[in-house]
């Protein structure tokens, strides 16, 4: 690891300085690095937006979210100044060419004080409309054009649909070179996630397992226990399917089917994780209605808290159909994984926050014991933890003690938090230093998007062309509507119910 006089000088722009991103992920993850001594000793933060504030004012403000959500703790006053001495306002319109004249003059003084040229980092923390704008008049004020140093990162949404990802995609790259674009997608930067790589390509003996020969079926499962809190004017434009399937859980699929990498490079993991998004299986136009299934929360309780139907949040139409809950079959057709389903699901005002993937092993081939002793038999499955407990759990058959010879399911743990002395960093942090090292195995390239987005066309094609009449169709507080049990009923396949890993196992999701 590079320390701060090795890093290279740094210039970081965050439009939309004055915004929730900024005060609530952007500004407490440059914090924490700091703190770890992980950001450049010639650091400036130029925070632009729109409205009047003088620099004094936005720091109070920014320290104000850095005490709240930074890792590191309540920032004391000491190193809080010390640090925010870095960040300077700069008011301006997004939309005029004299705020990218005064960020370039400001960009090249800031250089010449340094006696060293910088890499500059335009992070985008604004609303999507501005994705589109913004690039050109960074590209148009030359801001672009020094291709090793100039960087620009942009948060999801890219696009509505394949289209307008396209669209947006060509725009980046007018002003842009692929290797200069980061993509953000917070769930690569959870330590867990990355973790799918280290437990599968670092040990030898999951992989001769990990194929249709083993595994019966995977699932994915990203539920929250949270409605739409206060983005109800954003989410209902979106949906569940955009907003999460699109892009967590298709990351999450990619690194659970992926070939194994030859080396650890941005662009051949990249490769390996595109390899997946092409090989899964076009869900059918007729077959959308069998392969997927929608839902949007009505009133219910969850953990003894009432909750209001999403019908009811602010900004929500009352007579919305957006989808606050998503689940999909789908199948990828290549050697490793024919025949083997992949059920997806996520939805917001579910019982608990759970974000899992297991992985479902197909029975024995032969049962030798007497029916006597496998009343309690349950498959072996393997399931890795995301949320809230980030962790490992391998559930197997072992004998019950006793004279006679019964079968029951144990589960073996492996814990983050126990394990290791270190808490995981926040995503926002890991994908920081990955920007300011030049490192974008995390990130999205153009065509993993659009890949993305073409699987799911016929899905958001289908959906609207046949808008749900039953929604609400699931009470808040509940796993989602029945359907998505028969999605894998059908095929005798169940959900597991999240582990918990420190305690016993819960009982089956029916
Ligand atoms: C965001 C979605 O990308 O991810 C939100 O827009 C969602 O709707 C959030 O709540 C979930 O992220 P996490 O890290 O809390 O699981």
């Amino acid at each position: 690891m590079k320390t701060t006089d090795q890093l290279e000088p740094n210039i970081f722009v965050i439009f939309g300085g004055a915004g929730d991103l900024t005060w609530r992920k952007l500004m407490p993850a440059l914090f924490d690095l700091s703190q770890s001594h992980s950001i450049p000793a010639h650091f400036s933060i130029i925070a632009v937006d729109r409205v009047e504030l003088s620099d004094e004012a936005l720091r109070k403000r920014l320290h104000e979210g850095v005490k709240r959500f930074a890792r590191s703790g309540k920032a004391a006053v000491k190193e809080w100044n010390e640090f925010s001495r870095h960040i300077r306002y700069l008011q301006g319109d997004f939309k005029g060419n004299a705020t990218y004249q005064e960020l370039s003059d400001l960009c090249e003084k800031t250089e010449k004080e340094w006696g060293s040229k910088a890499q500059r980092i335009f992070y985008m923390a604004t609303p999507p409309s501005l994705f589109g704008v913004i690039p050109c008049f960074l590209a148009h004020a030359g801001l672009s054009a020094d291709r090793e140093r100039a960087r620009i990162v942009i948060e999801k949404p890219i696009g509505y649909d394949l289209e307008s990802a396209r669209k947006l995609n060509s725009t980046l790259a007018s002003g842009f070179e692929e290797s200069q674009i980061f993509r953000i997608d917070h769930y690569l930067g959870k330590e867990t996630v990355q973790n799918i790589l280290a437990f599968r390509f670092a040990n030898p003996m999951f992989e001769p397992i990990w194929n249709r020969r083993y595994v019966d079926y995977v699932t994915v499962t990203v539920a929250e226990a949270v409605g739409v809190e206060h983005r109800g004017g954003y989410y209902d434009g979106a949906g569940a399917l955009r907003d999460m399937v699109q892009n967590h859980l298709l990351q999450l699929l990619c690194l659970v089917a992926m070939e194994p990498m030859v080396s650890f490079d941005a662009d051949e993991i990249r490769n390996k994780k595109v390899d997946v998004l092409h090989a899964v299986r076009p869900i059918a136009h007729d077959e959308v209605h069998h392969s997927t299934v929608r839902g949007q929360y009505g009133t219910g309780w969850i953990g003894g808290t009432k909750v209001c139907a999403y019908r009811e949040e602010a900004g929500v139409p009352p007579d919305s159909r957006t989808e606050t809950f998503a689940a999909l079959r789908l199948f990828v057709d290549n050697w490793r994984w024919q025949g083997v389903p992949f059920y997806l699901r996520t939805g917001k005002c579910l019982p608990c926050q759970a974000t899992e993937v297991a992985i479902q092993f197909r029975a024995v081939p032969h049962q030798s014991f007497p029916i006597e002793a496998t009343l309690d038999w349950q498959p072996s499955r393997l399931i890795i933890s995301i949320q809230p407990e980030e962790g490992i759990v391998l559930r197997f058959q072992a004998k019950h003690p006793g004279p006679k010879m019964v079968l029951q399911p144990v589960d073996m743990k492996f814990s983050y938090r126990d394990s290791f002395a270190t808490p995981s960093p926040e995503a926002y942090v890991t994908l920081l230093s990955d920007v300011i090292n030049n490192d974008a195995t995390l990130f999205m390239r153009a065509d993993q998007v659009e890949a993305a987005w073409r699987l799911l066309m016929p899905v958001l094609d289908v959906w609207s062309a046949s808008p749900p009449n039953d929604f609400p169709n699931y009470a808040g507080g509940t796993w989602g509507p029945d359907a998505t049990q028969g999605l894998l009923v059908q095929q005798g396949h169940s959900w597991p119910a999240p582990v918990e890993l420190a305690g016993p196992p819960k009982e089956e999701c029916s």
